[in-house]
């Protein structure tokens, strides 16, 4: 997830005005900024590595010159945090400037061809292709609007662009494709940015960018046409009445609920991480002695359910460990022979980071997924593999833990081909249900959002609540439990149900929620004997269950539905969804923040 920003003034000064938007989309990304402007034919671009306000000291971002530019603070998934690797990305002619949100797929094969024809292509970005692409048009005598339109259309993957050339100066066109595109409208300027709060302060008069649109903004005003086929799509401003502090969240009251609703973006993003990398650490997992999945937290659950993918895809088994006992418990075992995958959305928690240091030590090969690039952890790992869910601001982590599922299951896949252990029927059937998930948590999301938040509401003064599933469910249980307790300090216990009769069951009486994950996988009958014996002694059930599952209906006092039939190993995706939203809804209704719950904090840099 990155920031953009653009604009074309009356009069005045472009630079500043952008810098002070890519202040308000510091929060899309950090790790590098740029701003190029064009004057009497020239193009000037100012870019580096670090935080806005660190290259600003540096560069002076203000002192650009020309009334029209464009700027872009980076969130690097392609290329490391570096100066070559920032945007803007400019031509072999140094005429055109791009920046750009998004990831694009056919990147590789674009650079080869545009190599192959005497483009000279500096940075490591999947971004770079676009100025070289709109080059070639241009010089085939396309207008910029067009060289955009045909570069766009040999694009896969997700963008939001926009681009500035020094031929048809007074121009910015932009394109869309699932990345967010705004266009701000006022007396004397038009902007286009990633989001309404960019452009706040300058105007609230807003018209947004669909899907598959070009837009130029010029001096005669904004033009809006479809890629497919250039016809021209009418749209009027409408104006926002957001407050900037609601228009940073999106509109949502807390960044939690964003994150949350951000989900199905976010796992789309996943089917498009480095393929290469991917297939590396497959590499790597296919030839292990044994294999150790390391993390803390969120991290953790999301490696307890790898463990299940492992084994039941690649017949693979795996141990996973919480990083803060690795040393105890595996330290000695650990060695030459050992492979290590740390997980950790942060790249920078200290436990993670001391667990997988202590087993480089003894020769341990660690790989690494995680969400920031040029975070510690990809420093000292031998392969890692960048997440892509843009920066999750609420401590309690969510679009960051499905994206890590669905990035482990992608793995798990890979490795199960390389060993043989599944047939090509089997693969497809699981990559098409891989690529149905983002659409199945929306919906989710869209229904069942306002069930969970009455049951919030109803159990809202419960002392304690047990969370249980079997399988890989158990993964979930824990992954719930743990929401509603960092957020809404609810002691919530998970267990894996079949331990539930070795003890927790002695906490369940009367009117004591039990929240019981039921994805109809090979688990189902037994959960439903365990769901039984906790009614039998007076708990109230709340069953997460697939929609039209009367079985489990019928025991349940409450129920949440999710679409059915998404595969076992990918099912904790899609039920931890209204965990998540049980927990957000938990904490609003006691009137804690869920953004920022007490006494903890989002990288935990302590031992
Ligand atoms: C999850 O909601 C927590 N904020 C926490 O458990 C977190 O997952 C843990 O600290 C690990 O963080 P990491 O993924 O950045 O390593």
């Amino acid at each position: 997830m990155c920031g953009i920003f653009g604009c074309t003034l009356k009069k005045g000064n472009a630079a500043p005005v952008i810098h002070a938007a890519l202040k308000r989309l510091e929060y899309r990304g950090y790790d590098s900024v740029g701003e190029a402007t064009i004057l009497d034919g020239k193009l000037y671009v100012k870019k580096d590595r670090g935080k806005i306000d660190a290259v600003h000291e540096l560069h002076d971002l203000d002192d650009l010159p020309g009334s029209i530019g464009i700027g872009h603070t980076r969130w690097a998934t392609h290329g490391a945090p570096l100066q070559v690797n920032a945007h803007p990305h400019v031509d072999c002619g140094g005429r055109i400037a791009v920046i750009h949100n998004g990831i694009i797929e056919n990147f590789a094969d674009l650079r080869l061809e545009l190599q192959n024809r005497g483009h000279v292509l500096k940075s490591k970005t999947d971004t770079e292709v676009i100025p070289h692409l709109i080059e070639d048009y241009l010089n085939k005598s396309h207008g910029l609007a067009d060289a955009v339109l045909e570069a766009v259309k040999r694009l896969e993957g997700s963008y939001s662009i926009a681009a500035i050339s020094t031929k048809e100066p007074d121009k910015i066109v932009c394109a869309r494709n699932e990345s967010p595109l705004v266009i701000g409208v006022a007396e004397e300027a038009l902007y286009c940015a990633s989001d309404v709060p960019a452009l706040l302060p300058l105007t609230n008069k807003t018209v947004t960018v669909d899907n598959g649109e070009l837009l130029t903004l010029s001096p005669q005003g904004f033009e809006i046409k479809k890629i497919r086929d250039s016809s021209v799509v009418t749209k009027k401003p409408k104006v926002s009445d957001w407050s900037p502090e609601m228009a940073v969240k999106g509109g949502y009251p807390h960044f939690m609920l964003k994150e949350i609703h951000e989900q199905p973006t976010t796992l789309r993003n996943t089917l498009r991480v480095q393929e290469h990398y991917l297939d590396l650490m497959a590499t790597f997992l296919e030839r292990a002695q044994e294999v150790y999945l390391m993390a803390c937290g969120t991290s953790y659950h999301a490696c307890l359910a790898a463990s299940y993918m492992f084994s039941k895809l690649a017949f693979l088994g795996t141990h996973p460990v919480i990083a803060s006992e690795c040393v105890e418990q595996q330290g000695k075992s650990m060695g030459i022979d050992s492979t290590i995958l740390a997980v950790s959305q942060s790249g920078e928690t200290t436990d993670t980071l001391g667990a997988v240091m202590y087993a480089r030590d003894r020769a341990a090969t660690v790989l690494a997924l995680t969400n920031v690039v040029d975070s510690t952890l990809t420093r000292i790992s031998r392969v890692y593999v960048v997440q892509q869910s843009g920066p999750e601001i609420g401590v309690a982590a969510t679009k960051t833990f499905t994206s890590q599922l669905s990035v482990l299951a992608q793995l798990a896949l890979r490795v199960a081909k390389k060993r043989g252990k599944v047939s090509q029927d089997e693969m497809d059937y699981l990559a098409d249900k891989l690529t149905e998930l983002p659409d199945a948590v929306e919906a989710v999301i869209q229904t069942q959002d306002e069930k969970v938040r009455q049951i919030a509401k109803k159990y809202r003064d419960a002392k304690a609540f047990l969370f249980l599933g079997r399988g890989i469910s158990t993964a979930t249980a824990y992954e719930g439990g743990l929401k509603l307790m960092e957020i809404a300090y609810v002691p919530a216990i998970a267990f894996p149900a079949g331990e539930s009769k070795h003890g927790p069951i002695g906490l369940v009486e009367p009117g004591f929620p039990v929240v019981f994950i039921c994805p109809k996988d090979e688990t189902h009958k037994t959960v439903i004997g365990n769901i039984m014996e906790m009614k039998a002694r007076g708990g109230s059930i709340i069953a997460l269950m697939e929609e039209g599952d009367e079985e489990i209906k019928k025991l349940a006092d409450d129920y949440v539905e999710v679409p059915k039939g998404i595969g076992d190993v990918l099912s904790p995706i899609l039920f931890v969804v209204p965990l998540q939203l049980l927990a957000y809804h938990m904490a609003v209704e006691k009137g804690y923040d869920p953004d920022m719950p007490r006494n903890l904090a989002k990288s935990v840099t302590v031992k």
